[in-house]
């Protein structure tokens, strides 16, 4: 439903998204996570037929975004970054207006069901201009609805709400992948855990790993890693005392101690104790941490 191969955009000599290729299948929600500046938005931009590639296809529910922008239009239900309102217009009459762009037939009955489905039916009298930013961010996905398109994206749609409305949003978010194709962004590690069947990570514009969340935990999981914590050395007597163990691949200061990262499948505890006690150092903590994916996410963003 979904296809993206090579996509590509320079703006002047900057490369914001370089060769990204991934897919969505119908019933998969997707997630796009990255940083900020990572080239989420301007891919979705290009997908919903607002902006060119600059080199690369897309096809979105089998239309290709250059050829067919028109048709990919259509098909797509898109919230985009910053919501555009009228506000001097009602709930009902703002959603009802983008029915009417979008050549909706039964307008009141996609209304009503597109508001129902964000939980503003009773709020559709309301000014938009009355409507907090949760209740405007649930306005816009509405907007994105309304036309019952079988291709929704979704850009950064729990950003600036709070933790109610946060857990409303990705409610809906994964009844709408149930019979929609979804693809949305976010920079939080966790949402995109929670809401999504795959995860594609976009660091400086590059697709840099992608896969289900439980997948790619298994797959990018570097190594253990140990926290060692210790009284009588500075960083670099530890990187001293440690370098001779060649399967420590890394050192960082953490807390009051140190992050060592391990080869994968190693167990270096009784190691780094005897190295620590030998030098004359006192051992004052020593365990193994489990990494979340949320580590793992910034590791991967630190290695690239
Ligand atoms: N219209 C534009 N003209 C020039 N540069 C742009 C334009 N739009 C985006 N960029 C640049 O392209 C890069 C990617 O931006 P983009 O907005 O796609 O990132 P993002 O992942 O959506 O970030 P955020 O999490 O902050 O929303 C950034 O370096 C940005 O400054
Ligand atoms: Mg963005």
């Amino acid at each position: 439903m979904i296809e993206v191969e090579n996509l590509t955009k320079h703006f002047g000599t900057h490369l914001a998204v370089d060769h990204v290729s991934f897919t969505a299948q119908p019933g998969e929600i997707v997630g796009l996570l990255g940083p900020n500046g990572a080239g989420k938005t301007t891919t979705m931009r290009m997908l919903t037929g607002f902006m060119p590639p600059s080199d690369g296809t897309a096809r979105v529910a089998g239309f290709d975004v250059l050829a067919d922008s028109l048709a990919v239009r259509q098909s797509v239900g898109y919230l985009p970054e910053h919501v555009p309102v009228y506000p001097d217009m009602t709930v009902y009459g703002y959603i009802s207006f983008w029915a009417r762009l979008r050549g909706v037939r039964n307008v009141r009955q996609h209304v009503d069901a597109a508001l129902e489905r964000v939980q503003l039916t009773d709020r559709r009298k309301m000014l938009v201009r009355h409507l907090s930013k949760g209740l405007t961010q649930r306005l816009g996905l509405a907007q994105a609805l309304v036309h019952d398109p079988p291709v929704i994206i979704l850009d950064e749609p729990t950003i600036g709400i709070d933790p109610q409305q946060v857990i409303e949003v990705r409610d809906t978010i994964r009844q709408l992948g149930e019979n929609h194709t979804v693809l949305f962004s976010t920079h939080i590690l966790s949402e995109a855990e929670q809401v999504c069947d795959r995860v594609v990570i976009i660091q400086q514009g590059r697709v840099v790993a992608q896969g289900a969340p439980a997948t790619l935990r298994q797959q990018l999981q570097s190594g253990a890693h140990l926290y060692v914590e210790v009284r009588g050395a500075n960083e670099a007597k530890i990187r001293e005392i440690l370098n001779p163990l060649r399967d420590i691949q890394a050192i960082e200061p953490q807390g009051n101690g140190f992050s060592l990262r391990v080869k994968p499948g190693k167990d270096l505890r009784a190691a780094v104790a005897e190295r620590v006690m030998a030098a004359g150092v006192s051992l004052l903590e020593l365990r193994p941490v489990a990494m979340t994916l949320e580590d793992i996410f910034l590791d991967i963003i630190k290695r690239n």
